[in-house]
């Protein structure tokens, strides 16, 4: 009942709908009992009268059960037009509700769940419910109005009998109770999170395709894929063993049942001689047994049904409980575009290392600052902090003289261009690819972006220009070409900040120029912060500085590092070899 309650939380100014199910469905099931009792009725007229029988009478009830048959159904449909409208809103709402959620979450989250596990979470768990509601729930009223009908029905004809038929009804229980127990529960969970599990790898195994062929792996790549679908396959196959007994001696108890009330039945007419009612009362007991016995088989399912809603609620609450990015309720403005931090110490949620140990530093408005260091020093962490993709665990970032954290975010993100490692381009036109970076802009100014972005080029060899969908036709564009795109983009956005955490992979020299020659217009007259992999990139910053596992080794402007002897100028040295070393094998001349 709670997964219920918990379910009218999504139905938002409907709330009428489900109670209405349950009653007209609760109609539909009593309607259902009454042409038994008229049969019964019938019959006794036949025993009574013999072939003297009135047949008015006859018809007449047998047109009451007709009628009521048909009530039934009709309650029935409408139960199910009650649940359905009740399903797609919670559904909806559920998928509405849980966007909502993930748009205002930390664009961290992001980075540590996977899409398909997202997806998962929000589409299937949305879906489990949506079939509840709509298929489950119009018989839930049914399920437990009907064994009780049939119990009250039972008693008031022949209380021996009835004594006789609880028999079954005691052995559904004990095997209902046996389901509901802790492992069924504890079966769900595992196989909601076992059904995650494969849902993650799949798409991961999908997406690594690529590597897994240039690799020549196969076996190997297989692994977590492979692992999963045989733990699900254990599980169920764990279930459905465990079940095999009771189900089994549950089935044959039941379809025999039957077979008892005959033997039952001569006893009483031994005992009272009472021939013509007990036969009588047998056939109605003939003819309602199986609809005990369907209607507690239907309770039972309709557990299992229940149990995984619960689940899939559960689990779409679990996501709605990831604490959202604190909004601030009183922004404050931003003054200056200054970067600084102070005392910044972060961890990745879930793990101890401190990715940022005790970082502080200043950018001047206007000024560029370029971080490097070795690979996993923290240098992206600290241009995420910028943004709050996470908020930091100790210590304040500050643009101009306001802590980040009292920024409105929509106001933050206006002020900052941030061009990632992996950019992302959408399946779309340029165009709208662009305008993404300032969906006003005009298109004089898309225009002047590309222009100054160096993608005059591009666009001109695309067959319809600006207004080319990319990734599709054939139209794909190479790494390089992605990032001047992206960099178009952020020209666009014309944010006074500008952050860049530059690609690992080098590109041809060409494309590197051109690359260079639209960073420069990106990056005129903002305050920069740049993590750069190659060193000639960053010679010219105002200020480098040096990281370290998490912490800041050293810094000032290139001469000053140099002169310094340290960690910079051990990099800096290492990285002339590695370039005297490429061009001295270029030169090397044929064998
Ligand atoms: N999403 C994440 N969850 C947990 N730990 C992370 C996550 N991203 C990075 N880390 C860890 O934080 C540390 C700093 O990583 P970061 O990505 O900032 O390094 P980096 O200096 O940018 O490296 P690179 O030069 O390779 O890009 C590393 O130890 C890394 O393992
Ligand atoms: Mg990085």
């Amino acid at each position: 009942m709670s997964t219920l309650r918990k379910l009218q939380t999504y139905m938002e100014g409907r709330k009428a709908l489900l109670p209405a199910a349950l009653v007209v469905s609760a109609l539909s099931s009593i309607a259902a009992m009454v042409p038994y009792v008229l049969l019964w009725f019938i019959i006794r007229e036949l025993f009574t009268h013999g072939i003297h029988v009135s047949n008015t009478t006859i018809a007449i009830y047998g047109w009451w059960a007709v009628g009521s048959a048909i009530a039934s159904i009709l309650f029935y449909f409408m139960a199910l037009s009650f649940s359905h409208l009740a399903a797609f809103r919670v559904e909806t709402n559920m998928r509405r509700y849980a966007m909502a959620k993930i748009i205002a979450l930390p664009l961290g989250f992001f980075n540590s769940t996977t899409t398909g596990r997202i997806r998962k979470i929000i589409d299937d768990n949305a879906g489990i419910t949506h079939g509840f509601l709509a298929h489950q729930m119009p018989d839930l009223a049914a399920t437990i109005l009907m064994p009780l009908t049939v119990l009250l029905l039972i008693f008031v004809f022949d209380w021996r009998l009835g004594l006789a038929c609880l028999i079954p009804v005691f052995f559904s229980f004990v095997i209902m109770s046996f389901m509901m127990n802790k492992r069924g529960k504890h079966f769900l969970e595992s196989y909601m999170t076992s059904l995650e599990n494969m849902n993650t790898e799949a798409v991961e195994y999908v997406r690594g395709i690529p590597v897994v062929k240039v690799f020549q792996q196969t076996v190997f790549s297989f692994k977590n894929f492979h692992k999963c679908i045989i733990a699900y396959k254990h599980m169920v196959f764990g279930y459905t063993r465990m079940w095999e007994k009771p189900m089994s001696a549950y089935t044959v108890i039941i379809n025999s049942f039957v077979f008892l009330l005959v033997p039952i039945a001569l006893i009483i007419i031994s005992h009272t001689g009472n021939t013509a009612q007990t036969i009588l009362n047998l056939f109605l007991y003939v003819l309602l047994t199986p609809v005990f016995s369907q209607s507690i088989m239907r309770s039972m399912y309709l557990n299992q049904a229940l149990g995984q809603a619960r689940e899939a609620v559960d689990r779409i609450e679990h996501l709605m409980d990831f604490p959202a990015l604190p909004v601030p309720v009183e922004p404050k403005a931003i003054r200056g575009h200054s970067i600084q931090f102070d005392n910044v110490s972060f961890c990745y949620p879930g793990t101890r290392h401190k990715a940022v140990d005790t970082v502080s530093l200043k950018i001047q408005e206007g000024k560029t600052t370029a971080l490097v260091g070795a690979s996993g020093s923290g240098k992206t962490t600290i241009a995420r902090l910028v943004p709050r993709f996470w908020d930091v665990d100790q210590g304040s970032v500050l643009i101009g003289e306001t802590n980040v954290k009292h920024i409105d975010p929509a106001e933050l993100m206006g002020h900052i261009s941030f061009v990632f490692q992996n950019t992302h381009l959408f399946k779309t036109s340029l165009w709208e690819n662009l305008r993404f970076g300032n969906p006003s802009a005009t298109l004089g100014e898309i225009d002047q972006a590309v222009d100054q972005a160096q993608c005059r080029e591009i666009i001109d060899r695309l067959p319809h220009g600006l207004y080319t969908k990319i990734g599709t036709e054939g139209t794909y564009l190479s790494g390089g070409e992605q990032q001047r795109i992206v960099l178009a983009r952020a020209i666009l956005k014309n944010a006074p900040i500008v952050i860049l955490d530059e690609a690992t992979a080098f590109t041809d020299p060409e494309n590197e120029h051109l690359i260079q020659l639209a960073f420069k217009k990106l990056t005129k007259g903002k305050t920069v912060l740049m993590i750069a992999h190659r060193l000639t990139s960053v010679t010219s910053a105002d200020n480098i500085i040096v990281m370290d596992a998490g912490r800041i080794a050293e810094q000032g402007s290139h001469k000053e590092l140099l002169q310094k002897q340290g960690l910079y100028a051990n990099m800096w040295r290492e990285y002339q070899q590695s370039v005297n070393w490429k061009i001295g094998k270029e030169d090397t001349p044929h064998a």
